[in-house]
Formats: C-alpha cells, sequence, structure tokens
C-alpha cells in the first residue's frame, strides 16, 4: 500500500459559509502543509486538494482519483499577491481577464515558474491557476499559505461532485478529509482560458461564456477540437479534453432538434427499450417532463433558466446511477451562452452519441 493513503473513513466537517469553524479550517490547512489531501467545496465543482508546490502529494492526487499522468493539475490560489511567485510574462489580456473574472469559475494558462513541480503540470511548461470565490476553499488556502493544486474531487471519469456526498461516494477511505459547504453553485467545472496565445483560446467552456470574455477581447475564440467528436488530427490542447469524461455508469444518447420532434423521438426509443426489457432515464426539462412516459424522468429545470440546468446536470446523471437505469436520454440545448458549456459536458458524457431529428 502506499504511503500517506488511507483505508479508514475520511473524517468529514461541513461548514457554514456564514460562520466559518476556523478549528476546522486550521486543521485541513494544516494537512495540506503537511503533504495531504482534503476535498473541499468551490463555486464550480467540488476540488481535491493538496500542496501544488509538493510533488509528493501531488502524485497522492492521481492515485486517490485513478487520474492519467499526462493530465495537468489547476492551482488554486485566494489572492492576487500569490500570482507573482508562480507564473511569469503575464501578457495584459491576462491581467484585464483576471480584473474582470476573480475571484471566480475562470482558469489561465500562463508561463509557470520553476517552483511549480513537473507533477502538478504534467511536465507542461505551463500552468492553469484559478482564484475561486468560495469562501470555504479561499479561507483553506489562505490558512494552508500554498498554493493549491486541485482537480475535481470524483473518480477520473466520472461527473465531478456538486456536493459533499457525491465526494464522500467517491472518495471515502481514500484522501485524509473531506469539507462540505454548499451545493457548488456553477455546478460545472472553470472556464479555461490559453494565454499563452495571442488572441486567447477557450480550452474549456465554463461559467464565464465567450460573450463574457469577448467584452473584454472581442477576438478571444473557443478551441474547436473540443465541440467536435475527438478527431486524431485535432487534439484538444486541454490534455483532460480527450479523456471520457463526465460519465455516468449507464450509456448517454442526445436527441438534438426542435422541441416537439425530440420528445417524439425520445419516446420512440423508450419503447423500444421498453421492448428489451431495459430501464431509461430521460433527462428533461419543465417545459418537457410531463410529456414522457414509461421511463424514470428527472428535470433538469426551466430551459429558460440555463444556469440552473447546468447546476444540476452533473448531479442529474449521477442520480440516473442511482437508480441503476440501463440507458439515458438527454434533450439538447442551443450553443449560446452557458449552454455552450452544458454541451460539451452533455456530448463529452455521451461519447458525442448524437440523434439528430
Ligand atoms: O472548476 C474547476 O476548474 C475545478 C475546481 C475544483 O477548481 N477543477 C477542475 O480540475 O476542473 P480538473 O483537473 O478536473 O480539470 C483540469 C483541466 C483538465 O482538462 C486539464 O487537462 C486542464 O485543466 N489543464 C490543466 N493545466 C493545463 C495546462 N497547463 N494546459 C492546458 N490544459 C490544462
Ligand atoms: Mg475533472
Amino acid at each position: 500500500m502506499l504511503k500517506g493513503v488511507c483505508t479508514m473513513d475520511t473524517r468529514v466537517d461541513i461548514l457554514d459559509n456564514n460562520n466559518l469553524d476556523k478549528d476546522v479550517i486550521l486543521r485541513v490547512a494544516n494537512i495540506i502543509r503537511d503533504g495531504g489531501l482534503v476535498a473541499f467545496p468551490t463555486e464550480t465543482v467540488y476540488g481535491l486538494g493538496a500542496n501544488a508546490l509538493d510533488s509528493e502529494a501531488v502524485k497522492k492526487i492521481f492515485i486517490a482519483k485513478g487520474r492519467p499522468q499526462d493530465n495537468p493539475l489547476i492551482v488554486h490560489i485566494a489572492d492576487f499577491n500569490e500570482l507573482e511567485a508562480l507564473v511569469e510574462n503575464v501578457p495584459d489580456i491576462a491581467k484585464k481577464l483576471m480584473e474582470s473574472f476573480w475571484p471566480g469559475p475562470m482558469t489561465l494558462i500562463l508561463e509557470k515558474k520553476p517552483i511549480i513541480p513537473d507533477g502538478t503540470s504534467a511536465g507542461l511548461k505551463t500552468i492553469g491557476i484559478r482564484m475561486p470565490s468560495d469562501i470555504i476553499a479561499r479561507e483553506i488556502i489562505r490558512a494552508a499559505g500554498v498554493p493549491i493544486a486541485g482537480p475535481s474531487a470524483n473518480i477520473s471519469g466520472k461527473p465531478s461532485p456538486t456536493d459533499v456526498e457525491r465526494c464522500i461516494e467517491d472518495l471515502n477511505g481514500k484522501i485524509d478529509y473531506i469539507i462540505g459547504g454548499e451545493t457548488s453553485a456553477v455546478g460545472l467545472e472553470s472556464t479555461i482560458i490559453d494565454c499563452m496565445v495571442d488572441p486567447p483560446c477557450v480550452l474549456r467552456p465554463g461559467g464565464i461564456t465567450l460573450e463574457m470574455l469577448r467584452k473584454i477581447d472581442e477576438k478571444i475564440y473557443i478551441d474547436k477540437a473540443i465541440m467536435e467528436k475527438p478527431k486524431d488530427n485535432l487534439k484538444p490542447k486541454a490534455p483532460g479534453m480527450k479523456y471520457r469524461h463526465y460519465a455516468p455508469k449507464a450509456p448517454v444518447k442526445i436527441v438534438n432538434g426542435e422541441l416537439k420532434k425530440t420528445i417524439a423521438k425520445i419516446n420512440e426509443i423508450v419503447q423500444n427499450y421498453i421492448g428489451e426489457g431495459k430501464r431509461v432515464g430521460i433527462m428533461a426539462t419543465d417545459e418537457t417532463k410531463d410529456f414522457y412516459e414509461d421511463a424514470i424522468v428527472i428535470s433538469l429545470g426551466s430551459r429558460e433558466d440555463l444556469k440552473t440546468i447546468g447546476k444540476n446536470l452533473f448531479e442529474t446523471l449521477r442520480c440516473f446511477d442511482d437508480k441503476e437505469v440501463d440507458v439515458i436520454l438527454t434533450e439538447a440545448f442551443d450553443e449560446v451562452g452557458f449552454g455552450v458549456a452544458i454541451m460539451n459536458r452533455l456530448n463529452k458524457s455521451a461519447g458525442f452519441n448524437i440523434i439528430n431529428v
């Protein structure tokens, strides 16, 4: 067994954002400084943190998650003055983006300083940096006094956890401490922007939308490779985006088209599966949920409110696993605003299995 990977139940504490328990914060800060692993809330998804400057600690993240070694980690900071020690040659546009969207759900790819070990950056010369807005995350980083490397706190491949229960489900017994807080407000991982190219390029869409970014620089664009089925010659620049991801146990199929036709097609597919004796889950919306039959139907929220749809997406995928469905059918969403991030995660969870109607 590997040193430092525990086998007993992991200690869990739930914190109140309005009345943070300082003792708990200090305890987990010490664990981070001592090279341990702590899951904690952020406004995007829950993260699995370790001291980003400690290559042995970072190794344990990869083991606990079963994460491929070539997938670099995002480094989390709490305050602007921590940046200088970690990155160099920060372009003006990156500074503008930070001023506009930090703290918040945005990660910038910048040139790393040697202090960041290869284990954290997976050997790259660059590093993803993010300043979360979640108060618990920031207090833990501040108390630890070191930047925290933090991937999503799930077993690799599964949908990211947006509440403490899902962290416990994936990581109990594998890490040193789990901190709970509120359900993640955004529900999808941060927008990643490569600032090593000019104009900057979005490598992963998220809560900071392209429309918001273009108010800062109208030339910012989205890497084509991430919205399409992976091709051999078109590799996404964020190494993590090439893996099967956000995937529940059951296969996911997206039905895309006009809403009435989508409903009819989903009902038709359900009947085929029922004929084969299968349990079907449908990810519906408030506008459509009453039109489906003979399936387990969960609404993501109203189509008018993409924020709620995004916030509920990963949890709903995981709920279908709990209900042991054999297949999940989902409606599609328009790829504008936050809809780009929603469709990116849906496409990946479905392995780009799309039925157009
Ligand atoms: O919202 C988030 O970003 C969450 C929370 C916990 O902060 N974290 C998160 O980390 O989503 P993770 O490890 O699940 O996803 C990190 C993504 C991966 O796709 C990885 O390949 C990419 O960021 N990435 C990290 N460093 C990079 C770099 N230097 N260049 C390109 N992509 C990078
Ligand atoms: Mg992840």
